[in-house]
């Protein structure tokens, strides 16, 4: 899909829960992807893992590309692979419409992120929990999205840190209107409601959803937080 039109409709479905597919079922792939469409799901979520980035392996391009004959849901793949540049086109050609980097992993991250945009997707930075917001300053301008990590990155089922909240705020007060900003890591009822007041418009979701027994109910009671959480905030502000 092309990228503007992948942005614009993100954009305007706002607060979404987007599942992270680290913690379906493989063996049933297409099924856990049938039943997010169902629930109401705008997006997929997928975590590449190089096993030197990050201390885990998931899965690479065969799956992404796996999904993407499934589904026609924008898919947000989240590399959490060292020298990302060498994969880009690789990842585009797969059918992702929106990659993330990490900002730790890259050199020159405003490069990188324009070389995602060249490539037609939608270009997203991330950054771990001890990593200073403050280093995305100079590539703000260059990404559609920041996805702040509130676990460090690998494993789905950690605990959430609230060190992505601060995040969140700076973020919410420095990027550019129409920046997605995502948080993934430790996202469930319980924290929900804190990252919408800081900011966040997408909420990756991994065991908080999948695996539980009805995908629709979940989804809805987790946007349904995030949804009064936000207009609380956008009241306060106002
Ligand atoms: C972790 C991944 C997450 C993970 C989240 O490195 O980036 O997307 O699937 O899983 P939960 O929601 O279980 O923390
Ligand atoms: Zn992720």
């Amino acid at each position: 899909m092309a990228k503007a039109s992948v942005l614009s409709a993100l954009r305007s479905a706002v607060p979404l829960v987007g599942p992270s597919l680290l913690a379906a079922d493989f063996g049933n792939l297409e099924e856990e992807i049938r039943r997010l469409e169902q629930a109401g799901a705008r997006l997929l979520h997928l975590d590449v893992m190089d096993g030197h980035f990050v201390p885990n392996l998931s899965f690479g391009i065969p799956v992404i590309e796996a999904v993407r004959r499934i589904s026609d849901l924008p898919l947000d793949v989240h590399l959490m692979i060292e020298q990302p540049a060498r994969h880009l086109a690789a990842f585009r050609r797969a059918g992702a419409d929106l990659l993330t980097i990490h900002v730790e992993a890259v050199d020159d991250p405003a490069m990188v992120l324009d070389e995602i945009r060249r490539l037609g997707a939608g270009a997203g930075v991330s950054l771990s929990p001890p990593t200073d917001v403050r280093v995305l300053e100079k590539c703000l301008d260059h990404c559609d999205l920041v996805l702040t990590m509130s676990v460090m990155p690998g494993f789905g089922g950690q605990a959430f840190q609230d060190v992505a909240l601060e995040k969140l705020r700076w973020l919410r007060a420095h990027a550019r209107p129409g920046t997605l900003l995502s948080v993934d890591g430790g996202v469930n009822g319980d924290t929900i409601r804190a990252c919408a007041e800081a900011g966040a418009d997408v909420f990756v979701v991994g065991t908080a959803l999948l695996g539980q027994p009805d995908y629709r109910k979940r989804m809805a009671e987790l946007t349904s937080m995030a949804r009064s959480s936000r207009s609380e905030r956008v009241e306060h502000v106002g």
